[in-house]
């Protein structure tokens, strides 16, 4: 049986410069954690770490981090961080209190359910993912303010001075900064306020240039002297709404100053789950990750992962065709739960769990090798669930044990690529993570049903999976990722290296991943996900698979020592990852 002895990341060059990822790290030596005896933070920025690691050294918690390095990622991180997109944070106090933050976009009360399609019914090309009418109603600085204020303990004024010291001054930009700019570029362009911040001589800034932003400096400074009023009311709704009513070229944009001064943060119950002693706490609809995650994971439960071995036929198969079924779940049943009814109990019944898997394992006992049974069909799934890139992410622990997982996105990089003028805030293009014609895919080929589309004031159903584990109530693991709609089995897949497979926090985070959506019926694997000899196998069963680029940019922290069941070294107790796939990033604590 082949198995998967050391795992690396394989960013095949080719591949990696399509991405515009780093140049090829085949050969690079696995990586160790980054340990620290007090706190941690992980994040896809190195200039945003130091900012959450300073704020906890001078005594904020881990809720006071995240609010300092939200807004430090809309300064240094623009391709993902934002002031003008939304997210989820979810948060394990050491008291027990436990919440998510939910500052997803709304649409617009314009909003209509077809407002993409033309007179013949098609979706208009890019009318959902680039300009102002992509534009969803933002939702970041509302939940920044929240967790601020019912979970944090510092002034606002000392989590933004960071944030807007470098956007005023400017920060030099790392190669890994400036590959963002020089892949997206083109876009920009086509907006003179975000071609003026970005491309100021005409061309993207590059490696070594200083990205100075006086406006978004300015902006800061009103949301530190008024709170959300500062972005929600005044100046600057009033030029966001402005930048709606100015020809884009081909339509307008829906959203007003009343849809911003409506815009509400929301707190939600975590959706919870347990995996083999763990408690896994996660996003809650609007977004599915918590659900998706938890319907895998309770199906995984089952089966004995450990002993068949990372990347063996069975593990392998089974974890494909667990991910398929509740991405068929998600598909078609998840949605906005203030506009429809998400049938959560059902889909993460123990049960309904173990339906699927007696499908999938006697599916698979019953295929002969070599056999070609096929893909299932979808009446082969077993039971429906009836009866349900660009972001980023980071994570955080404190001394007190206080935990954060945040995932935040502008949708696609630099969301619409318009930059409200005057404002220097780019705005999100979430609006395309609605179905907007229904069964239809959108940009990451998710393939969505009616309980996703567009309604005025509903929120997108989104895949962040901001995700923390804890065991006898201490935070275990906090991780989540990018990548659209792998977001949600990348943090799948990174449990599954810790807790089945046993691989210290960066062997998890750098490990090669595959990904299954249930629509395209293949599954997408980078190089080296699967040993070969597996995947031939998996194919004369009848699955199918293409080969994609390096995805995802996971950052995670693994409490008590670098893998489960290891001590730290010198007093450390927390380890922290930053994915190999990115070279923006870093992990570190005091
Ligand atoms: N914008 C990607 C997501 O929310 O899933």
């Amino acid at each position: 049986m082949s198995r998967l002895p050391v795992p690396r990341v394989m960013i095949v060059g080719v591949l990696a410069a399509a991405l515009g990822m780093p140049p090829a790290r085949a050969a690079d030596p696995p990586r160790e954690p980054v340990g620290a005896r007090h706190a941690m933070v992980a994040t896809a920025q190195r200039l945003a770490t130091e900012v959450g690691v300073d704020v906890l050294r001078r005594g904020g918690n881990a809720v006071d981090a995240a609010v300092a390095v939200g807004y430090m990622l809309a300064v240094v991180f623009p391709v993902a961080g934002n002031l003008g997109g939304g997210g989820f944070m979810t948060i394990r106090m050491a008291d027990g209190r436990k919440t998510v933050v939910d500052f997803r976009e709304t649409a617009p009360r314009a909003a209509s359910h077809d407002m993409y399609l033309d007179a013949a019914g098609r979706v208009v090309p890019g009318s959902s993912t680039h300009g102002v009418l992509a534009v969803g109603v933002p939702g970041t600085v509302a939940g920044l303010e929240l967790a601020r204020s019912r979970y944090g303990t510092m002034p606002r004024a000392a989590l933004l001075a960071p944030a807007i010291r470098a956007a005023r001054d400017g920060f030099v930009l790392a190669p890994g900064d400036a590959r963002f700019l020089q892949r997206s570029g083109n876009g920009l362009r086509g907006d003179p306020a975000a071609a003026a911040i970005f491309l100021p001589h005409g061309r993207p800034l590059a490696a070594g240039e200083r990205l100075v932003q006086r406006d978004l400096a300015t902006t800061l400074e009103r949301i530190r002297d008024a709170g959300t009023a500062g972005f929600y009311r005044g100046p600057v709704a009033e030029r966001i709404a402005a930048t709606m009513t100015a020809p884009d070229g081909r339509r307008r944009g829906l959203i007003t100053q009343a849809d911003l001064a409506a815009y509400r943060a929301r707190e939600r119950a975590p959706v919870e789950c347990s995996y083999r002693g763990y408690r896994v706490l996660s996003a809650p609809p609007p977004s599915s990750g918590g659900v998706v995650l938890c319907e895998m994971l309770n199906i995984l439960q089952g089966v004995p992962l450990r002993s068949w071995g990372r990347g063996s036929v069975r593990a392998s198969y089974v974890e494909i065709e667990a991910m398929r079924r509740a991405y068929r779940d998600r598909n078609r049943d998840l949605g906005d739960p203030d506009f429809v009814h998400n049938p959560v109990a059902h889909l993460l019944a123990p049960a309904y769990a173990a339906r699927l898997r007696s499908g999938i394992v006697a599916r698979m006992t019953a295929i002969p090798v070599h056999a070609r049974a096929g893909i299932p069909g979808d009446d082969a799934l077993g039971p429906t669930g009836r009866e349900g890139a660009q972001t980023t992410h980071y994570a955080i622990v404190d001394r007190a044990g206080n935990a954060v997982s945040v995932t935040v996105t502008l949708n696609g990089p630099f969301g619409a690529q318009v930059v409200a003028p005057g404002t220097g805030v780019l705005l999100n293009d979430e609006m395309d993570d609605f179905a907007v014609k229904p069964g239809t895919p959108n940009r990451y080929g998710l393939v969505q049903g009616e309980a996703n589309s567009i309604a005025p004031g509903k929120r997108p159903l989104s895949s962040m999976t901001p995700t923390i584990l804890t065991k006898h109530g201490k935070p275990v693991l906090v991780v989540g990722t990018p990548g659209g709609s792998r977001i949600i089995t990348g943090v799948l897949e990174t449990i599954l290296g810790v807790v089945d497979y046993g691989l210290d926090i960066q062997q998890a985070v750098d490990a090669p991943r595959f990904h299954q959506q249930w629509r395209p019926r293949a599954t997408m694997c980078e190089a080296g996900a699967l040993p070969a000899e597996t995947r031939r196998t998996l194919e004369s069963w009848g699955e199918r698979f293409t080969t994609v680029a390096p995805y995802d940019h996971v950052d995670a922290i693994l409490v008590g020592g670098p893998a489960l069941g290891r001590a730290g070294k010198g007093g450390n107790r927390l380890f922290g990852a930053d994915d190999a796939r990115g070279d923006t990033g870093l992990a570190a604590g005091y």
